[in-house]
């Protein structure tokens, strides 16, 4: 028996797009959250981005018409959570807000449901000890916009079943995901490691004197063929997001070390945020 139904809690930058991907992948796809304006605005931001799409020949119209006909949204968790055979988890960032969410899940869903947390930086086993058979439980990681990047990271906790990644495998492709999957769960998965060893290096080289942030950058993409250099992503990304980041990396190794570096501490006191603000290692010019 193939999955049918699909609840994505949270209707965010993530989860409106990852319901939107469920529902084009031809699942009955639900659309929780706690804040109905979320809900509204979710809609009429999928409707104003899947029109582009069409016009674009991403997607044809009835493809689009045909999903938007298997989405709803709602309000009521235990009306979005009856009878789903998947859920994928996309709220707020903060583990409290999620472990109380998979508890209510726990309840709300068939026992046979599978369950993911999109979460970047809460691995699954953070939240095992609330929910009922957490064999069924894994992080499924999309990448921001999810109807763009098409990669998702699938982790296999020490409590995940075999069967619990296969049906999830499936869901991801069937959502035209590419699926690579982690068969231990650690901090920041595969791609936000990688990145992160380039920021650290081209932080440190940058620091040490050794080059200026444009030569760094420069050497990254004519060098590397990357389409964006280390300091304009972080500017790009947003110094707080990347700051805060640094600070839960150093949490998860307890080595104050591996926190913020000085030059990224600086700009984050000072409220140069990046391209947001209007200055990052980059002057924008006025926002
Ligand atoms: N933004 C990214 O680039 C990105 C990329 C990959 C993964 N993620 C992960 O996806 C998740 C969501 O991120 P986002 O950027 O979409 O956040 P967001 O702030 O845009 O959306 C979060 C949504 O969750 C809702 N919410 C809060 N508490 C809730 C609850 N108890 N029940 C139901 N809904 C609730 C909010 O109303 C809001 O609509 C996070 O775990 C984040 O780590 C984000």
């Amino acid at each position: 028996m193939t999955d049918q139904t699909v609840l994505v809690c949270g209707a965010g930058a993530m989860g409106q797009q990852i319901a939107m991907l469920a529902a084009l992948g031809g699942y009955e796809t639900r659309l929780y959250d706690v804040a109905e304006p979320q809900l509204d605005d979710a809609l009429h931001n999928l409707r104003e981005l899947m029109a582009r799409r069409v016009d674009k020949g991403r997607n044809s119209a009835e493809e689009v018409a045909a999903a938007f006909d298997r989405l709803t949204v709602t309000t009521d968790l235990e009306v979005a959570a009856s009878g789903v055979d998947a859920v994928i988890e996309a709220i707020v960032e903060r583990l409290d807000v999620k472990r109380e969410l998979f508890a209510q899940l726990s309840e709300y869903a068939p026992a046979t449901a599978v369950l993911a947390t999109n979460s970047s930086s809460i691995v699954s086993s953070k939240l095992a000890d609330v929910v009922s058979h957490p064999e069924r439980l894994c992080n499924l990681h999309f990448f921001n916009p999810p109807l763009v990047l098409k990669l998702v990271e699938l982790v296999q906790g020490p409590h995940t079943a075999d069967e619990t990644i296969e049906r999830f495998t499936a869901i991801a492709e069937r959502m035209q995901r590419v699926v690579v999957k982690l068969d231990k769960e650690i901090f920041g998965f595969v791609v936000n490691r990688v990145l992160r060893a380039i920021f650290d290096e081209s932080i440190y080289l940058y620091e040490s004197g050794i080059a200026s942030v444009e030569d760094i950058d420069t050497a990254v993409t004519q060098g590397l063929n990357h389409p964006i250099g280390p300091f304009a992503l972080l500017d790009l990304t947003g110094i707080d997001v990347n700051y805060h980041i640094k600070q839960l990396e150093a949490e998860d190794l307890g080595d104050p070390a591996a926190g913020p570096s000085k030059t990224l501490t600086e700009l984050y006191e000072a409220g140069h945020l990046g391209r947001k603000s209007g200055r990052g290692f980059y002057d924008y010019g006025s926002k």
